[in-house]
């Protein structure tokens, strides 16, 4: 999961898809992390409003770090990322299997749009796309996963 400063939407996604897969037995086939293009947060723990809305949901925001996306991080098998931006960044510095995350939307394909620079509100948006982008992304998984043991 990548965006700008892996304190808000990335983490967010990331967090949702651990606990998602976990519910659904897969935590130990699929591995999920998240990083951002932007290096100004790196260290640090999520956005507070990002963690309250995640915490408010029943989500555990703390073990988050921010971390720094770079060429290494083409290793990973699928690479989301959460805005056109961050496509663009991300497709500039390698080659890889990156889709904007909701082009797995059920509710159509766009952006998550950044909500560092507004309010509460962008936050539960943020987190009503994830989550129901993060459901069909455990539902493709479980197909595929299924079907390849
Ligand atoms: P994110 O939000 O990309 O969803 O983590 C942002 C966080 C920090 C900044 C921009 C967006 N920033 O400019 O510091």
């Amino acid at each position: 999961m990548v965006c700008l400063g892996n304190i808000c939407r990335s983490p967010m996604a990331h967090v949702v898809l651990e606990r998602q897969l976990a519910d659904a037995g897969l935590a130990e086939q699929v591995e999920v992390t998240s990083s951002g293009t932007g290096s100004w947060h790196l260290g640090d723990p999520m956005d507070q409003r990002a963690a309250a809305t995640l915490r408010d949901a029943g989500y555990d925001p703390n073990k988050h770090r921010a971390a720094h996306f770079d060429r290494t991080w083409f290793d990973r098998d699928l690479i989301l990322v959460m805005d056109n931006a961050n496509l663009r960044d991300v497709r500039a510095q390698g080659e890889g299997q990156v889709r904007l995350f909701r082009d797995f939307d059920p509710a159509g394909p766009g952006e998550v749009p950044d909500p560092y620079y507004g309010g509460a509100e962008g936050f539960h948006d943020v987190l009503a796309m994830v989550e129901r982008t993060c459901a069909e992304l455990v539902s493709q998984l479980e197909s595929v996963l299924l079907h390849a043991r």
